[in-house]
């Protein structure tokens, strides 16, 4: 008879026998994957797990402080947490970059460059965890044990880390699965629920060049964004919904003045596979106020657009 809880505990004891006195690193994201496969790992093998989390400067707003939160000392679990901030060297990379693919290539080779020295710091490990899961496990070819998906967030990784063996506690698992794993364990449930989020993060969510003050108007947007359709009830269901900063600016009106100022999309998809994709009927209520307050509260944004379209033609990202 099974059920989440004895997978859980199943897992954990079977970890610990692996693992034995070994060193074990993880890369965390954020993400309910690495979250799960990290938490499971540190109650586990506590303190001979380190996580390393890389806050590339393109995440969510607060997010890097949220996972802080959860993993970091203040945290419940017993484990060496690394926050590497190296937001600015990001920017710094990406400063006059346009291309999409260009800036996929430049935020996923600086990333493995971030990991693979903080690896090189910790010095060598016995054993790397990957969060990967089953649907994963299928789309890169059943076998291939240390296949991930090309665009996984961590994509290549263990080429770069010297390890011997890899962890992967969530490989026979479905995405509804590891959520309820993840509240076995008593991972916050704001995390557990957290909606897929692509590894360039906000990198593909502003259109054309990155820029540190541009990186801010998005996250603000995206956060209101957020927190009215969580208000108003209307998250149920919705694959995926996020803002994201065209590169469009347009002329508008504010008091008596003449503005000159950039556009926000909002995007909202329902989906089943992400493979396709339709436009969430969001109510138009609940667009206008955020509309309303996103024009009032951030600046340097005068209009905002809901954006339409479905997948195909569109994808649900922007890059
Ligand atoms: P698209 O934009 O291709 O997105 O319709 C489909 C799904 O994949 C996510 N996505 C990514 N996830 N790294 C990721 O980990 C990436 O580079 C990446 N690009 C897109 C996207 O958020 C959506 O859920």
């Amino acid at each position: 008879d099974w059920n989440m809880d004895s997978f859980v505990d199943d897992m954990i004891k079977s970890i610990r026998e692996k693992v034995g006195d070994g060193k074990v690193l993880c890369a965390l994201s954020g993400g309910v994957d690495s979250s799960v496969a990290a938490v499971m790992l540190a109650k586990a093998v506590g303190k001979q797990l380190t996580c390393v989390f890389v806050d590339h400067g393109l995440l969510r707003k607060n997010e890097g402080d949220e996972v802080e939160a959860v993993f970091g000392p203040e945290g419940p679990y017993d484990l060496n947490f690394i926050r590497v901030n190296v937001q600015d060297r990001f920017y710094e990379k990406l400063a006059g970059v346009e291309e999409p693919e260009q800036k996929r290539k430049i935020i996923g080779e600086e990333f493995i460059r971030v990991f693979e020295e903080e690896a090189k710091k910790i010095g060598s490990v016995d054993f790397l965890v990957q969060g990967t899961i089953y649907p994963d496990v299928v789309e890169s070819g059943v076998g291939k044990s240390a296949t991930i998906k090309s665009h996984h967030n961590v994509g290549g990784l263990p080429d770069y880390v010297d390890f011997k063996e890899i962890i992967e506690p969530l490989r026979d698992l479905f995405k509804d699965e590891v959520r309820q794993a993840g509240r076995e364990l008593g991972i916050p449930e704001y995390l557990v629920m957290r909606q897929p989020f692509p590894g360039p993060g906000l990198g593909i969510r502003i259109i054309g060049e990155v820029t540190a003050e541009k990186v801010k108007i998005v996250q603000d947007a995206d956060a209101i964004y957020r927190e009215e359709i969580a208000k108003a009830g209307v998250d149920k269901g919705l694959g995926q919904y996020f803002a994201a900063l065209t590169n469009m600016r347009s002329v508008g009106v504010m008091g008596d003045g003449r503005t000159y100022d950039y556009a926000i999309a909002l995007r909202a998809v329902n989906t089943s596979d992400f493979m396709t994709a339709d436009a969430a009927q969001i109510p138009w209520e609940v667009l206008g106020k955020v509309t309303t307050r996103i024009v009032n509260e951030v600046e340097h944004v005068n209009r905002v657009m809901y954006d339409c379209t479905g997948k195909p033609p569109a994808t649900i990202e922007f890059e």
